[in-house]
């Protein structure tokens, strides 16, 4: 079994959504053994929108196979009066999947380790699986998580991917538990997503190339 998930970050608006999900749709359909590969499990889809856009793709994506919705960050607190914010436990009917720690919440956000933390306990509480994004072995990953994302901040959006070796160095040094599955982000694309082809990486988090129906749906197949 191998992951894709796709982190649109902040970049679509519902019309280019309605785009991106007719064309994919129209791909996978024409796809007979791609379609099988997601009816039989071998590969799951996570889609990650901005949260207005998490309604809408759901029901637009609803028919295809193992296939699942994240939300790309919640809040830090519990249902309450946090105007502007989205906790776990209101968006739990409409997500399976949650990306905490992204660098770019670390960065823009300040978030730190704590912060992280604090989100990961209310998203497994309301039953979401975090896919907690680490730099480099300094950012801790909280306990219970399934899903570690290696994003070094070097290959974000810069064309520039790691090399397996390197990716492979990353996730010894994380020490994480046999049962985790280890993505891995940065710049992965059609054209480099066979070169870890390892059974050590169990998929990867895609940021630029998910954008593009066509490239995401690319990288599906090549899984
Ligand atoms: P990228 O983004 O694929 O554009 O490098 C990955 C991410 O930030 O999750």
């Amino acid at each position: 079994m191998r992951y894709i998930v796709a982190n649109w970050k902040a970049h679509k608006n519902l019309a280019e959504t309605q785009d991106w999900i007719e064309t994919f749709i129209g791909l996978l359909k024409k796809d007979a053994k791609t379609s099988a590969k997601l009816r039989d499990k071998k590969i799951t889809i996570i889609i990650c929108p901005s949260h207005h856009l998490i309604y809408p793709t759901k029901q637009q994506l609803k028919e295809i196979p193992n296939l699942f919705i994240g939300a790309q960050d919640v809040s830090f607190f519990e249902k309450g009066s946090y105007t502007g914010e989205v906790p776990a436990q209101n968006i739990r009917e409409l997500v399976d999947f949650v990306i905490l720690g992204h660098s770019e919440r670390r960065k823009y956000f300040k978030e730190t380790n704590n912060v992280i933390d604090q989100k990961t306990i209310l998203a497994l509480e309301h039953g979401l699986k975090p896919i907690v994004c680490a730099r480099n072995p300094q950012d801790l990953v909280p306990q219970g998580v399934e899903f570690v994302a290696y994003e070094p901040v070097f290959a974000i959006g810069t064309g520039e991917n790691e090399s397996l070796d390197e990716v492979l160095r990353m996730k010894r040094s994380l020490h994480l538990d046999p049962s985790t599955k280890f993505l891995y982000g940065g710049s992965v694309d059609e054209k480099n997503i066979t070169s870890y082809a390892s059974s050590e990486i169990g998929g990867f988090l895609v940021g630029t190339a998910s954008k593009d129906p066509h490239a995401f749906y690319k990288m599906t197949t090549l899984l």
